[in-house]
């Protein structure tokens, strides 16, 4: 796929002379006299300071190095050909591509070796250990609901999730160079699996994977979508909307929120009428916000923006909904998706993943401040992730290679299966426990349908009941669910997290041993308070 040339790609601020190599040479030359270290070498030892010159980059002027020459110091190994630039965010080459001396084949993906469960004890017996048993019997094990993992009760907070076996398994990569061949290809596929995740077929729209959470995406959004003085448009479905615009005042960004009562969204007038006030350079949205369980609809707010205020770009907070709701950021014409990879992407936490759109590109190449964030800013990170993508080593900030393996495991998961399935599988065990939790007697903060994220439910308790009365008696039956979030209303409810392998594996009873111990819990504790079950 071409994408065009990330040098062009790339803001005026970066250009300048930085992928001039006269100029880098020179700057290299320079860089590497360093007037103090040179008199004294110069007087004391000329042969080491001939030394020194010979091998600058590691002399004493690397101390006074800038930026750019630390990087280099950095991947200097990384090339066999001293002739080829290195590829670090200031000297990014997409044509020529040296040849890899690294023989890179997929990686084979062993079934892990599958432990025996002992109730409830992190004790576990491995069977490979025990030397008699093969495939077949490790086959028989996963067919009887065996898990490589200890026995524990199932994590149903809206995340993290319950991870599968392989995506664990995946974690315990034998360590391997961030900067090798094998790694960048895992990462290149990544980042191409992520694309179909997010249903996107431009060329111009572009993943980022950086180590970090889903607050990460945030930062990425103030710091390189908006500059100081820009106004931003906070849609406030709940407790994450209020940091999100807290983030926003982080980077100088002045954030209006627009507020729902609890378990309700913004209507769309209300919407339309504040786009008609101000010019807001962003307006964001949180699909799922995971205090509330509310899901806000992104398409018709995509088409109202682009109606009322189509230079305004349109940022998703999906974190909690990036795998299990359908999003269509081509179809939608979104321009960026935060989300993370704990949650329905079914990856251990310590990953934010952002899709932007190659207009939110174009806007930030033509920021005219740089992005106050050295970490978060993509003039760092973009470049790093076209060379990934074109399976190029290349090096800003260590990524984990852990995780990244763990990712690859659970997009290939989701991608072994049509997009649309896994969205209707969500809706369809979400509407059933929702139907199961009005069957008790329980309301949902949020009350509407429409409202209703597929990927959770916030659930108020009976007048009366704390979470820390009901939390724990479902734990002791096997199940977590998470407290309520909501500063006005925290102690009033408490929320069930079903998105990923506890929705999707026809293997696991997490759900239905949930619903179970939920209705026997609520009995247990309202006997023992006095009160009818
Ligand atoms: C909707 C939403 N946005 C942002 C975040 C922040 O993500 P993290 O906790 O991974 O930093 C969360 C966390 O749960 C979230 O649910």
């Amino acid at each position: 796929m071409s994408r065009g040339s990330a040098k062009q790609q790339l803001p005026d601020w970066v250009k300048s002379d930085e992928m001039n190599p006269q100029a880098l040479l020179q700057e290299h030359n320079e860089a590497s006299r360093n007037p103090v270290t040179d008199v004294i070498l110069a007087s004391q030892a000329p042969q080491l300071l001939r030394l020194f010159r010979a091998a600058p980059r590691l002399s004493f002027s690397s101390r006074l190095a800038k930026p750019r020459e630390r990087l280099s110091l950095i991947s200097r190994h990384l090339n066999s050909d001293a002739n080829v630039p290195l590829r670090t965010p200031f000297s990014v080459e997409r044509e020529s591509r040296p040849n890899d001396d690294i023989l890179w084949e997929p990686i084979e993906r062993k079934t892990p070796e599958y432990q025996q469960k002992q109730s409830f004890s992190t004790q576990t017996v491995s069977l490979q250990e025990e030397g008699k048993r093969d495939k077949t019997i490790v086959d028989d094990i996963k067919s009887a609901k065996m898990s490589s993992q200890p026995s524990h009760p199932a994590l149903l907070i809206p995340g993290p999730i319950e991870f599968d076996d392989d995506v664990l398994a995946s974690m315990s990569h034998y360590s391997e160079s961030h900067v090798g061949q094998p790694f960048v290809n895992t990462f290149g596929e990544v980042l191409a699996m992520l694309r179909k995740l997010f249903q996107t077929e431009n060329p111009a729209s572009q993943p980022f994977v950086i180590s970090g959470s889903g607050t990460l995406g945030w930062d990425q959004v103030a710091a390189n979508l908006c500059e100081p003085g820009d106004e931003a448009l906070v849609l406030h479905t709940g407790y994450f909307a209020d940091s999100f615009a807290d983030c926003f005042e982080t980077y100088g960004v002045h954030a209006t929120q627009l507020k729902a009562p609890i378990g309700d969204r913004p209507q769309l007038p209300e919407v339309e009428q504040a786009l008609k006030e101000k010019k807001y350079k962003v307006i964001t949205i949180t699909h799922t916000d995971t205090s509330t369980g509310v899901l806000s609809e992104i398409k018709p707010l995509a088409e109202l923006v682009h109606k009322v205020s189509p230079d305004t770009l349109i940022v998703v907070d999906g974190v909690c909904s990036v795998g299990c709701e359908d999003i269509q950021f081509d179809a939608w014409g979104i321009d960026c998706v935060i989300t993370a990879s704990q949650k329905a992407i079914g990856c251990p936490a310590g990953l934010s993943i952002v899709m932007a759109s190659g207009r939110a590109i174009e806007s930030f190449c033509n920021r005219k401040t740089r992005p106050a964030s050295y970490f978060g800013s993509w003039k760092n990170w973009l470049p790093i992730m076209q060379n990934y993508e074109a399976k190029k080593p290349s090096y800003f900030a260590t990524p984990s290679p852990q995780l990244i393996h763990a990712l690859h495991t659970s997009l290939s998961q989701i991608m072994s299966r049509p997009l649309a399935d896994r969205f209707a599988r969500h809706k369809k065990v979400s509407q059933d426990i929702k139907k199961e939790v009005e069957a008790l007697g329980l309301k949902q903060l949020a009350s509407k349908p429409e409202n209703q994220a597929n990927g959770m439910t916030a659930i108020y308790l009976p007048e009366g009941l704390t979470p820390p009365e009901i939390l724990p008696n479902l734990m002791k039956k096997g199940v977590i669910f998470a407290g309520g979030l909501h500063k006005e209303i925290a102690t009033k409810y408490i929320r069930f997290g079903h998105m990923g392998v506890s929705v999707m594996s026809e293997e696991r009873d997490d759900i239905s041993s949930a619903v179970k111990a939920l209705k026997e819990g609520l009995e247990e504790v309202n006997a023992l308070k006095g009160g009818k079950s």
